[in-house]
């Protein structure tokens, strides 16, 4: 029988760092062995990747925001993570359902107790095992999203809106403490990548 593969999730605020330390996780990883799928959220799939263009770039009500989030990924789950994860796969995945509870619960205000029950229908049971958190003040992450390209919906959001992100994941990190690892993302790059891996190591998987 496989074993089946584990899942890495990467979340934080818009500008604090976490996309660029993917391609550095995917070849520690495939140095030991592993073989992995690298996606995001929302996307990965080409349905999910569509409904993406539009929560990115369409006006809409945050209903309507939680509801295609968790469209685009029940799509991701069923066709992507899933079949990845049975066949051994490592999963490592830029943003995952705490990003909805952070930007949709915190920083929208919109119901906890609506995006539970909608976490229920669309993972049944599944879950990330280790979500690295990358913890940066919403003036740092600003200003390393200023030194970026033109905003998207959620990046242009103002500091107060950033605030109620970071709370909303603080959150969920106190719920669920142990598949949680804070990375200081204050610190310069190799610093934040010097943590990564010592997490990495620390859980002893690979
Ligand atoms: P992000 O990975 O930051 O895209 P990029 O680095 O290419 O700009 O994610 C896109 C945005 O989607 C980000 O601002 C957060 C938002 N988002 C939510 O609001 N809820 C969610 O459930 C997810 C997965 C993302």
């Amino acid at each position: 029988m496989t074993l089946r593969g584990r899942f890495i999730t990467l979340e934080g605020i818009d500008g604090a760092g976490k996309s660029s330390h993917i391609e550095a996780l995917l070849h520690w990883l495939r140095a030991r062995g592993q073989t992995v799928l690298v996606t995001r959220e929302p996307g990965g799939t080409p349905l999910a990747e569509q409904l993406r263009d539009m929560l990115l770039h369409q006006p809409m009500d945050p209903l309507t925001e939680a509801l295609l989030m968790f469209a685009a990924r029940r799509d991701h789950v069923v066709h992507q993570i899933e079949p990845a994860l049975a066949e051994g796969t490592t999963v490592l995945c830029d943003r995952f359902t705490d990003a909805s509870f952070a930007y949709q619960g915190g920083g929208r205000g919109f119901s906890l107790d609506t995006l539970t029950q909608l976490e229920a229908w669309v993972q049944q049971g599944l879950q990330a095992d280790l979500t690295l958190w990358f913890q940066a003040s919403p003036a740092t992450a600003a200003a390393r999203r200023a030194a970026a390209r033109a905003p998207d919906r959620f990046e242009a959001q103002d500091q107060a809106f950033f605030e109620r992100v970071s709370a909303g994941y603080a959150r969920r990190q106190q719920a669920q403490p142990e598949r949680f690892a804070l990375v200081d993302a204050e610190q310069p790059r190799d610093e934040v990548w010097a943590q990564i891996e010592t997490c990495l190591q620390a859980r002893n998987w690979w």
